[in-house]
């Protein structure tokens, strides 16, 4: 019996992982979280806020699913890798923020760290644990969101419905807006960079709009292996709560005759600056991609709330990024803290000048 730990039990990723659990007679899940929704008798240990890590030292699980939204979920992550327990890692803003230190703490620990994150899930699935030196570059796709096509005036008076009417995928408010602005796949471009060791001239990105092509590793023999699948998080989620088992589940099989189509093209990185500062950010290192998902979280929330324009995401990013110093964070104190400056510049960029 594999015993799980939940973290982030009332989300979109929550929900798909008690259904893949409550399938498998082999899992067992022995502790919940949550942020602020009641989650009594969920599982025999349960917690709402807080410091998760006390969760898990009550809990002594096999394997944690890290599905917290946002730099919350950092130090739960930090814990998992230190210790060497299993981490299914749906929370990509702990390996963006805190990528140097995780790294250090998984060579400490030694446990597995098995992605979430669809694409990345997929490049583990391609790599089979192969080494970076085999690799000559990796393609993350994204389907280039709901507003695909538009031009940046477009998208000067988009709503946050419209953003949120994701064409592929059916996720959390947070990702679903960086999926429009292509922040998330900026982020997935650090993480990968992380999970995968590969620098950034390495790690490319192309549209696909039907979500149906996850990743492909193009190999230093010249061969490139692609992993397709319908655009379905429980076969991410399934894969790393049952790795190396790859369980059945009632995802329907890829049907090549229904007239599948696999289109690519490059993502417009005028319309979505987002992208390219993501990338800047990864390559600048330090702590520049903390400040770049701290403003983001920001923003991202402003822009919900009807208080910033679509378009004045990546401005406040921006702004953020050009304040912070990126002076690399030697522990867990000194990236908290370079988040609460990139927040605290975020939130002045949305006061009307
Ligand atoms: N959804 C997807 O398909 C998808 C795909 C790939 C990667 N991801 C990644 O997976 C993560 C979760 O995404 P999601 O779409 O599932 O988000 P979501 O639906 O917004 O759910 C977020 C979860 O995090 C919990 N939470 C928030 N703050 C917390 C805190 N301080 N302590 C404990 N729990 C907290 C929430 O609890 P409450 O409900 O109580 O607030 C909720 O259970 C994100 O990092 C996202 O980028 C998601």
């Amino acid at each position: 019996m594999k015993r799980i730990a939940l973290l982030g039990a009332t989300g979109s990723i929550g929900r798909q992982a008690l259904e893949i659990v409550d399938a498998h007679p082999g899992l067992e899940l022995v502790a919940a979280a949550s942020g602020s929704q009641s989650i009594d008798g969920l599982a025999p240990l349960t917690q709402v806020g807080g410091d998760l890590t006390d969760l898990l030292e009550r809990a002594e699980p096999d394997l944690v699913l890290n599905a917290v939204v946002g730099f919350a979920g950092l130090r739960a992550t930090l814990w998992c890798l230190e210790h060497g327990v299993d981490l299914a890692l749906a929370n990509k803003e702990s390996l963006v923020t805190g990528g140097e230190l995780a790294t250090e703490a998984h060579a400490r620990g030694q446990g597995r760290l098995l992605p979430v994150d669809s694409e990345h899930s997929a490049l583990h699935q391609c790599l089979e644990g192969r080494g970076a030196e085999t690799v000559h570059s990796v393609v993350l796709t994204a389907s280039g969101g709901p507003f695909r096509g538009r031009t940046r005036d477009d998208l000067a008076d988009v709503t946050p419905e419209e953003a949120l009417a994701h064409p592929t995928w059916n996720m959390g408010p947070k990702i679903t807006v960086d999926s429009a602005t292509l922040a998330n796949k900026g982020l997935e471009l650090i993480e990968a960079h992380f999970l995968f060791d590969l620098p950034y001239d390495r790690i490319e990105v192309a549209i696909h709009p039907t979500s149906v092509v996850h990743a492909l590793v193009r190999f230093r023999d010249g061969a490139a292996l692609a992993h397709l699948g319908y655009p379905d998080m429980r076969v991410p989620i399934s894969y790393a709560l049952t790795y190396p088992e790859r369980a059945a589940t009632p995802i329907p099989q890829l049907d090549l005759a229904s007239g599948l189509t696999l289109e690519f093209s490059a993502p417009d990185l005028e319309t979505f600056p987002l992208l390219p500062l993501a990338r800047e950010a990864g390559r600048r290192g330090g702590t520049y991609p903390c400040a770049f998902n701290a403003a983001n979280e920001v923003a991202v929330a402003a822009f919900l709330d009807g208080r910033l324009p679509f378009l004045g995401i990546a401005e406040v990013v921006e702004e953020a990024l050009a304040a912070a110093d990126g002076a690399p964070a030697r522990d867990l104190d000194e990236l908290v803290e370079a988040d609460a400056d990139a927040r605290r510049v975020a939130e002045r960029g949305l006061q009307p000048a």
